[in-house]
């Protein structure tokens, strides 16, 4: 796994309050909660007061003083907004943030994802697809033509289909149970796709580690290149603490968005 070529780091412009050097490295900077919004029993946007330079499959840090501060994917920057999952006692706390409440933002940090070719394909597991909703709209923007998988275990667990729709991206959808869509998991939609006449020109994933593993061996069997957004456990953010090494990289600086495939 190599970065993706280019400095994904060089987004686009972005609407006032203006992200000077020194926030991004800096102190944590306090932000008001303008919108909550529900996108299933237990995910949630929340929309901010910043706009930020940002792309796709970078991250922010999200401090609560005296409990931690932990990684969120942008699942946008103008205005700044987060998709957190309710999974322990740090995302918990952000659910029971309410509009005009506070949270403190570090970043944007890290290498996103670059869009590569005008046929894209995007692969999402859980709230990883809130960062791949963000990189469908920059391609909308542009009239390329997106395909997106969205795999969970129920059809409760699904994320944004319709948020995709909006766009006028071609979503296809799985569940481990059948409840919805295609039953199994993204990799049993994503192999036809791949061996179509019409193949996307990119992968482009966000997920669990072993749904990343895998649509890297199929895009690499399949010849096309792929662009995976990994986790790790980080701390700094900014590549110091060494926290978030993985495959002799710092995911914070390096990643999370790293190529993969052909
Ligand atoms: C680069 C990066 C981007 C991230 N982006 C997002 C994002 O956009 N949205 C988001 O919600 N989180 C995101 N995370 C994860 C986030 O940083 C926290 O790890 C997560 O919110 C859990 O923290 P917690 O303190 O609430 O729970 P923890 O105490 O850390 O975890 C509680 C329990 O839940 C388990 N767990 C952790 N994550 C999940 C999960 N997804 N599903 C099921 N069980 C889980 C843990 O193994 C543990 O057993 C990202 C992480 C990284 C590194
Ligand atoms: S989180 Fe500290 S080096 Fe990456």
């Amino acid at each position: 796994m190599t970065a993706p070529g280019g400095d994904a780091r060089q987004g686009r412009a972005v609407a006032a309050p203006a992200w000077s050097a020194a926030d991004r490295a800096g102190l944590p900077r306090p932000l008001t909660v303008r919108a909550v919004a529900d996108e299933n029993h237990r995910t949630r946007t929340l929309t901010l007061d910043a706009a930020v330079d940002a792309v796709a499959g970078q991250f922010g840090m999200l401090w609560l003083p005296g409990l931690d501060e932990k990684p969120f994917s942008l699942r946008a920057a103008d205005p700044l907004a987060f998709t957190v999952a309710a999974v322990g006692p740090f995302s918990r706390a952000v659910h029971r943030l309410r509009p005009g409440d506070r949270i403190w933002f570090r970043g944007p940090f890290g290498r996103g994802f670059t869009l590569a070719g005008v046929d894209h394909l995007m692969v999402g597991g859980g709230y990883g697809t809130a960062p791949l909703h963000f990189l469908a709209a920059d391609a909308a923007r542009r009239g390329d033509r997106v395909r997106v998988v969205i795999g969970a275990r129920t059809s409760a667990d699904l994320l944004m289909a319709d948020a995709f729709r909006d766009l006028g991206a071609e979503v296809i959808q799985t569940t481990e149970d059948g409840s919805a869509g295609t039953r199994g998991r993204v990799t049993t939609a994503v192999g036809p796709l791949l061996a179509a006449a019409d193949r996307p020109d990119t992968l482009y994933a966000c997920g669990p580690h072993g749904m990343l593993a895998a649509l890297e061996d199929q895009a690499r069997a399949a010849g096309v290149p792929c662009q995976s957004a990994w986790e790790a456990y980080m701390r700094c953010g900014i590549g110091i603490c060494g926290s978030c090494e993985h495959g002799g990289m710092l995911l914070c600086a390096d990643g999370p968005v790293l190529a993969g495939g052909a």
